[in-house]
């Protein structure tokens, strides 16, 4: 793209020139169809995702879409994809597979697909060559790139392919259009410089960059304002927040800063790496009466020898101390991690230590997953790969020893009051309401029919509970 070495300022001020001619173009078009052109957004993979998606959201709200939950019918289509694991590429891949019959019906509809998956050069080259229906295709780098894309093949051009932004500056000032009131997204950092050697991240979302303070507290502020209940700060590795600044101002920091701004909301953020969570952070968090009782410290596995072959940086006894220094500050923390298993070359002994260590910490929840290699990481050509029934086993039995401990740890909540910032009637049982507990427990209590109490905080006591979810009414 032409403008790929500008600043980002500059940058801002181009979206706005071409959200404004869209704008118009879909003006001149409702006044003659008599409706509006609607847009469909579909999101694969992590919070960064569904925040990008949030700003994809909101300049298609800008550019003058409104916004439809089915593709049928949308004049601009836009996939947001992931590549985190093999199975998520083949997700997006079907859905937009798909897409080739919308498009037949209405060859006017743009289809554009963004995100990890497609920031690898190879997957791009697929949908050239693949998928001849898919007009633009734009990486993470060139989220805020919309609204010139769409404008450029409106004016005629040809199918655009965006080119990966090397800059590493911040768009900022991008419209969003956020999915819920209460609960919200606040993009601290953008990128990953760890390069574990199972992960795709680094090689799709680019080097670490941080936001200035200033920004985030802006948006901070104004959420607060509106009433926002429920506010995670999001980075690959937050704690190395501010490395780029080289001032000394850290994440630590940013949470101190966060906490005294005025309002009743709860204060998250994901995700940390182990090997630089520091006491100044636990500290920080332990004084701080709105960040949330609740780490996830994603383990990845108990193994010494596979945490060295995966490029972690650190070995249980570190994990272990920063584990007893988090419980020494904060007893009543929510601790959750993730899980890799069949990583390649891990042995019986290897996964037997992670199920220790896990006996050992008594994580109140984990997120598992089974290695999926990943072309262009060290792991995928690493020898020993895992054959898959090695893996599922491993899975299952992982599960199976993780649900004991959760069951466990959700029974000590029996009878007791916890506070619960309510999401409404449950999705899986209309009868019930549903919401999330401090450390992102599900709890399902039993509403009054009318009454509405979605996005406030309310004290539930626990009548009954098990390893995923927690029952009971409210007080
Ligand atoms: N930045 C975060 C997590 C990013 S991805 C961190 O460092 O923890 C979320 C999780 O997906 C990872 O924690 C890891 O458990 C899992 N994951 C990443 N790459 C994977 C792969 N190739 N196969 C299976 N799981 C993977
Ligand atoms: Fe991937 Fe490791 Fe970066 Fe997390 S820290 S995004 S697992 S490379
Ligand atoms: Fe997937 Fe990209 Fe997130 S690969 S997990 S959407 S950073």
């Amino acid at each position: 793209m032409s403008e790929n070495n500008v600043p980002a300022e500059t940058r801002g001020e181009s979206m706005e020139k071409y959200i404004s001619l869209i704008k118009e173009i879909n003006e001149n078009k409702t006044r003659t169809a008599g409706t509006r052109p609607a847009a469909f957004i579909r999101t694969f993979g992590c919070q960064q995702n569904e925040a990008d998606s949030e700003k994809l959201a909101g300049m298609a709200a800008a550019m003058g879409y409104d916004l439809t939950d089915k593709p049928d019918g949308a004049s601009l289509i836009v996939v947001n994809t992931c590549a985190i694991r093999e199975h998520a590429e083949k997700k997006a891949l079907s859905v937009i597979g798909q897409l080739k019959h919308v498009k037949t019906r209405d060859p006017s509809a743009i289809v554009a697909v963004c995100g990890c998956m497609v920031s690898q050069e190879y997957r791009k080259n697929t949908l050239k060559h693949s998928y001849p229906y898919v007009d633009i295709v734009f990486g993470t780098s060139s989220i805020h790139h919309l609204p010139k894309l769409v404008f450029e093949r409106l004016s005629g051009s040809g199918r655009l392919f965006c080119p990966e932004d090397e800059e590493t500056s911040i768009a900022e000032n991008v419209p969003v259009k956020r999915d819920s009131p209460y609960r919200a997204w606040v993009s601290v950092m953008y990128g990953c410089n760890n390069f574990c050697s199972y992960c795709i991240v680094p090689y799709v979302r680019g080097r670490e960059r941080s936001r200035k303070p200033e920004d985030i507290i802006k948006e901070v502020k104004e959420l607060a304002l509106s009433g926002c209940r429920d506010i995670t700060l999001l980075g690959q590795n937050v704690n190395s927040y501010g490395k780029d600044f080289g001032t000394g101002y850290d994440f630590a920091d940013l949470i101190k800063d966060i906490s005294t701004i005025d309002g009743d909301f709860r204060l998250r953020f994901m995700t940390s790496h182990p090997k630089d969570a520091t006491e100044k952070l636990i500290d920080a968090l332990a004084a701080s009466d709105k960040a949330a009782r609740h780490f996830h410290l994603p383990l990845q596995s108990g193994s010494d020898r596979i945490l060295k072959a995966m490029n972690r940086h650190y070995d249980r006894e570190k994990y272990l101390a920063t584990v007893e220094y988090m419980r020494s500050k904060i007893p009543d923390i929510t601790l959750t991690t993730d899980i890799i298993v069949g990583f390649p070359g891990e042995t019986d002994e290897d996964f037997e230590e992670t199920l220790n260590l896990l006996r050992t910490v008594r994580f109140d929840m984990i997120f598992s997953f089974i290695y999926s290699p990943r072309r262009g990481t060290p792991a995928a050509t690493m020898e020993g790969q895992i054959p898959e029934e090695i893996k599922s086993k491993r899975f299952a039995r992982l599960l199976e020893v993780q649900n004991a401990i959760s069951a466990e740890i959700n029974e000590k909540v029996k009878d007791t009051v916890v506070r619960v910032l309510s999401d409404g009637e449950s999705k899986t049982d209309a009868a019930m309401m549903s919401g999330r507990t401090d450390g992102n427990k599900i709890v399902f209590f039993e509403g009054k029919p009318g009454e509405n109490s979605t996005g406030k905080f309310l004290n539930i006591k626990i009548d009954r509970t098990e390893a995923f979810a927690l029952y009971g009414h409210k007080i």
